[in-house]
This record gives structure tokens, C-alpha cells and sequence, in this order.
């Protein structure tokens, strides 16, 4: 077998480049390890940058998303239950939309299978080969059967854990990192979100997120240790909990139901530099990682998958090499500024093992300056709304 461009990883990213790729006529295969189904059966966030919306326009992949997605104007903050709004649409002119990841990868899917190239789910053993070279091949098993694909370049699409990142010689990367002392641990449930809006709480038992998916469907999460586990936790237990640390008023207001999935996710800062090597280009978590406190995750993937789409048409329509060679110094620019929002919204809202008095006034007097300062507020709202790329 033979393509332009082989993709690793029917996440967001891997699917997303695929269907550019389409558009544009070039040809791509994309290899997942896992089955369709398992790949939808992933809870993840479920906010989207305003240029994330653009880009599913672009991809032609917009119109479920129209429909059922929510449009958000702003967000709230709470701090030991005082409440600030930070109105996006009055500081910045600029909205997101809540739309879950999982509907994003099933668009994309169902686009992919109307009038895509192949997706090989399942695909075992996944191994790159040289991809210094001007051939570079990707091998995987089918079963019992090696399969074989000779390409022009490989897209690293695979996520944190993949194969990608891996190939490239470990004196060749510099890998960046912070592990928090805690982790998030979520509920989605059946029942009407407590607020329109979502909400941020520092607490100072710990943090805690209200969220939504949908008018009947909520996603709720609370700042736990890394070492619970799921079963430690009980429905009764999680509202409980949820409702000591947000506002009492919002509290009330709270509808509990059975949770239809309950998940511990660990908080981590990761960035791999750079993010080329040969013909290989990282997209998404392959090369980054960033906690979900600012819901950069998917949005950054997104970002990073423009510009390697951008940088392939050039090369393919062009002819011309710069795209793909500013790609990763170009990405990572914005990489890092979505790496610091992140790591500012987590180390504002959480409580740290080592939070000592000091800290917690400071944490306080950020919440406080925020509330007093329009142009701290804009400066959350233009990050959160999306950095330009
Ligand atoms: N071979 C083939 N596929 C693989 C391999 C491998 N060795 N390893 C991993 N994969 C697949 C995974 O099964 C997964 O479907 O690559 C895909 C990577 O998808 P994601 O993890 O969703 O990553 P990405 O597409 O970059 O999307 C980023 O997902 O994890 C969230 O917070 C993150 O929201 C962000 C978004
Ligand atoms: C979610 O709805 O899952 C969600 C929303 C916002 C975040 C993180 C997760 O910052």
C-alpha cells in the first residue's frame, strides 16, 4: 500500500488532519489501535474554541454541532462561594461553544466514512520506519497478517501514550513536565446542569467543576487525591462533596441521578520539543499535555492540526518546504502560552498538598484582583476564548 500521508490516531487530531487532507485531494490513511466504538466509548472535555468552531467549519463537519451545541457567553469563577462572571462577550466580543469531544469524533467519523480515505481500526503493533529518509514506512499487524505502508510523510496523531513520540531518539527531544498532587474525578449524569453557565469553584476542601454536555446531560468533577479509586466514591458521596464546595445558593439547585460513567483523570503539564523529526510531525497529545482546568486540550490539538494541514497543502500545492519546516517552532509558540493558562487556572483553583496560609491569601488576592480588574478578566477571557494562532 501506498499514501501521501500516513496518520497515527483516530482521536480529534488524527481525524480532523485526515479530513483537510481529504478535502484538498491528498490521500491519507489513518491506523488506530483501538475500534471505533471504544474511541467514542471515551468520555473527554467539552468546550470549544471559537477558531476550533471555525474549524470545523472549514472541515465541512459543522452542522450537528450548530444544532445541538451550546454557545457560551462567559464563564463563572467562585471562590469559598463568592462569585465572579467573566462575560466574554462583553470584554472580548468572542464566544466558545460546549459540544462534547466524543460528538467531535463521531462528526468527524461519519464525514470520514460518507466520503473519506481509509481508517484501519484495530491495527496492531503499529511501527514507524525511516522517516529520516525520503520513504519513510509504517508497518501493523491485522490480525495474523504484517501489513505495510509506504507513505511521504507520518503524522503523529497518537496520543499521549503512542507510538510516534516514541520513535523519535530520546537525545533528539527535551521533554518538559509537571505532575500535579491530584486528580479530577468525574461524573456525567442525566439530569439538567445546575447553571447555564460553567462553573470554576476554588474551595478549600478543593476544587470543583460544574459543567454540561447538553440542557438534559451534566458533567460534573471534584479535586480528588491521585491514589482513590472510583469505587471509593459513590454517587452520594461525589454530590455531597460537589455541593459543600460550590456557592450554597447554586447548591440547591443541584439535580443528582445515577452516574452513567465515573473516572479519576490524573493532572499533568507535558511539552515535547520539537515537534518534528525527519518526516515525522507530532499533532495534539503526542507532543503535549496540558491539565483541564483551562479546556485547552482538544482546542490545542485542533490548532496544531491547522497549521500541519496548512503546511502539507503548501507543500503538496506549492511545492514549497516552509510550512513544514516552521511547523513545530510555530506551534509550539502558542503551545507554551496555552501551557501557562493552564497551569495559571489550575494553580489559582486548586489546593496543593503544600498550600500553606500564605498561599491561600494569595490564591485569594488573584481571585480578587481578577474581580476588580476589567483588564485581568479580558486577559482570562482572551485565553480561554482561544489565543490566536
Ligand atoms: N497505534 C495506533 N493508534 C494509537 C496508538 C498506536 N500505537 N497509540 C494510541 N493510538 C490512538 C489512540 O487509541 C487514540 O484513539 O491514537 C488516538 C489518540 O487520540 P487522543 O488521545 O484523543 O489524542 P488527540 O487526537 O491528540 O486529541 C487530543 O484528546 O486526550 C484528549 O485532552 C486531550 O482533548 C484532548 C484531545
Ligand atoms: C468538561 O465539560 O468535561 C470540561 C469543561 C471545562 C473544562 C474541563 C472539562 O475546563
Amino acid at each position: 500500500m501506498r499514501t501521501q500521508v500516513a496518520i497515527i490516531g483516530a482521536g480529534p487530531a488524527g481525524l480532523m488532519l485526515g479530513r483537510l487532507l481529504d478535502r484538498i485531494g491528498v490521500d491519507n490513511v489513518i491506523l488506530e489501535r483501538r475500534s471505533a466504538d471504544y474511541v467514542l466509548g471515551r468520555i473527554r472535555a467539552g468546550v470549544l474554541e471559537d477558531g476550533t468552531v471555525e474549524l470545523m467549519e472549514m472541515a465541512g463537519v459543522n452542522g450537528r454541532m450548530h444544532q445541538e451545541g451550546l454557545p457560551h457567553t462567559g464563564c463563572e469563577l467562585s471562590f469559598d462561594g463568592d462569585t465572579l462572571r467573566i462575560d466574554f462577550e462583553a470584554l472580548i466580543g468572542r464566544r466558545v461553544m460546549v459540544y462534547g469531544q466524543t460528538e467531535v469524533t463521531r462528526d468527524l467519523m461519519e464525514a470520514r466514512a460518507r466520503d473519506g480515505g481509509p481508517v484501519v481500526y484495530e491495527a496492531q503493533d503499529v511501527a514507524l520506519h525511516d522517516v529520516l529518509g525520503a520513504a519513510p514506512r509504517v508497518t501493523w499487524r491485522d490480525g495474523g497478517i504484517e501489513r505495510s505502508l509506504s507513505c511521504d510523510f507520518v503524522a503523529g496523531c497518537d496520543g499521549f501514550h503512542g507510538v510516534a513520540r516514541a520513535t523519535i531518539p530520546p537525545e533528539r527531544l527535551t521533554l518538559f513536565e509537571r505532575v500535579y498532587p491530584f486528580g479530577w474525578l468525574g461524573v456525567l449524569v442525566d439530569k439538567p446542569p445546575v447553571s447555564d453557565e460553567l462553573i470554576y469553584a476554588h474551595h478549600e476542601r478543593g476544587f470543583a467543576l460544574c459543567s454540561m454536555r447538553s440542557p438534559s446531560r451534566s458533567r460534573y468533577y471534584v479535586q480528588c487525591r491521585t491514589d482513590e479509586r472510583v469505587e471509593e466514591w459513590p454517587d452520594e458521596r461525589f454530590y455531597g462533596e460537589l455541593r459543600r464546595r460550590i456557592d450554597p445558593e447554586v447548591a440547591e439547585k443541584l439535580q443528582e441521578g445515577p452516574s452513567i460513567e465515573k473516572s479519576i483523570a490524573p493532572l499533568r503539564s507535558f511539552v515535547a520539543e520539537p515537534m518534528r523529526y525527519g518526516q515525522l510531525f507530532l499533532a495534539g497529545d503526542a507532543a503535549h499535555i496540558v491539565p483541564p482546568t483551562g479546556a485547552k486540550g482538544l482546542n490545542l490539538a485542533m490548532s496544531d492540526v491547522r497549521c500541519l494541514f496548512e503546511a502539507f497543502a503548501e507543500h503538496y500545492r506549492d511545492g514549497s518546504p516552509a510550512g513544514l519546516e516552521r511547523y513545530s517552532e510555530r506551534v509550539l509558540n502558542r503551545i507554551w502560552k496555552a501551557e501557562r493558562f493552564s497551569w495559571w487556572m489550575t494553580t489559582l483553583l486548586h489546593i496543593f498538598p503544600d498550600t500553606d496560609r500564605f498561599s491561600r491569601r494569595i490564591q485569594r488576592a488573584e481571585f480578587d484582583f481578577l474581580a476588580g480588574s476589567r483588564a485581568a478578566q479580558a486577559a482570562l477571557a482572551e485565553n480561554y476564548v482561544g489565543l490566536p494562532i
